[in-house]
């Protein structure tokens, strides 16, 4: 690590003493005072905000748009014939390439301008890798993404492992550009490549008495020492209702421009729930149970005042350390007001009808 990064790592982890104290709890956000630390990498300093004509368009369920400009797949292509493939097994490491290459657009697909690669990968929250951003960019590579299986569990009607490959071959994969935006309040637009995690729950078959899915992610304290020194419950779970679970939205990613998906940001395979806090947005799972009983989530159990168990993206319900009614922009350091349901409401609204949101959250 660069001598920049470790002061600016230092200072961030300083100034989370100053806002709560020594040996106070880590939360999803909490490095989001890094911008205030960061003179020394553009990216990360704080700019001067000034409100934009608000113009944040919601998609429609058939609002499809088209492969966005950023993609040269040719580029792709030849970049990983020339050897950048990563490597996988069960399939050829070029015919894995092609698989996240050359894939359709899918629905809900938003035409905001795009977070780019290099910020979305170098700035990440996977506390099981450390709690500055640029943690997980720098020591994720331990993880081990093949082979990799996700476990299914519960009252699935075909229990058991199911391989990465298997799951690749299976479900078709398409590419959703989604919002993510984070409780701490900064937010990307991400292109993601995946497949309705509906699709792999319908495949196993869902029992009647299921009403929510647990997803618990990798654990290791050999490939991730810092679970030894935070003070999270592991492995990370996050959890849905089954109805939110089977929502069209709801994502199983396993690349994100053109490419399979970077460890730091949660390879081989992560959920992506977009009208939800980016903390419900789980990475590298390793097991996906379904249970008749309402489980208690990382985060939630760490401190349920701060993060609910629905966590919905809601501007008008504030977080005890963030306030939600604007986010930043990462790409462009622009302030946006936040929407309701991350601007999904029209999709996704009537899954809490009737539902007192403010007790809910
Ligand atoms: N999943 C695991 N296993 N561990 C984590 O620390 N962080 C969550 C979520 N998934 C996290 C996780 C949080 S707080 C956010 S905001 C998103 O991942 C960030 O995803 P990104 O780093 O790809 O932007």
């Amino acid at each position: 690590m660069g001598a920049g990064l470790t002061q600016i790592k230092h200072r961030a982890v300083n100034l989370w003493d100053t806002c709560t104290g020594p040996g106070a709890k880590p939360a999803p956000c909490v490095f989001a005072c890094v911008f205030q630390t960061a003179p020394l990498l553009p990216a990360l300093q704080p700019r001067t905000v000034t409100m934009p004509k608000f113009c944040y368009p919601i998609p429609r369920a058939t609002e499809i748009t088209p492969k966005a400009a950023f993609l040269n797949r040719r580029a792709v292509i030849a970049g990983l014939g020339a050897g950048v493939a990563f490597g996988l097994s069960g399939l050829p490491m070029t015919a894995r390439a092609d698989v996240m290459a050359d894939v359709a657009p899918g629905p809900y697909s938003t035409d905001e301008a795009l977070t780019t690669k290099e910020v979305a990968t170098g700035y990440c929250n996977f506390f099981e890798f450390g709690p500055a951003k640029d943690d997980p960019a720098q020591h994720a590579h331990r993880l081990q993404t093949d082979p990799w299986s996700v476990d299914i569990g519960g009252l699935a009607d075909t229990p058991g492992p199911m391989d990465m490959d298997d799951l690749l071959r299976r479900f078709p994969l398409q590419e959703r550009i989604y919002r993510l935006r984070c409780v701490e309040a900064w937010s990307m637009v991400i292109p993601w490549i995946g497949f309705p995690l509906a699709d792999l729950l319908a495949h196993v078959g869902v029992q009647s008495g299921a009403r929510y899915v647990q997803f618990d992610s990798f654990d290791d304290m050999s490939v991730m020492p810092q679970q030894a020194r935070t003070l999270l419950d592991w492995p990370y779970t996050e959890a849905l209702r089954l109805d939110e679970a089977m929502h069209p939205l709801t994502f199983l990613a396993v690349g994100m421009y053109g490419e399979r998906m970077p460890n730091q940001n949660g390879a081989p395979i992560r959920l992506v729930v977009p009208w939800k806090y980016g903390f419900k947005s789980i990475k590298s799972i390793k097991r996906i149970s379904l249970l008749a009983d309402q489980p208690v989530p990382t985060w939630h159990a760490k401190s349920p005042r701060e993060y609910g168990f629905y966590a919905n993206v809601n501007p008008s319900v504030r977080h005890p350390r963030w306030h939600q009614a604007t986010e930043r922009r990462l790409h462009d350091g622009t302030r946006i007001r936040t929407e309701m349901f991350n601007g999904y409401g029209d999709l996704v609204a009537d899954l809490y009808a009737g539902m007192d949101l403010e007790q809910n959250y």
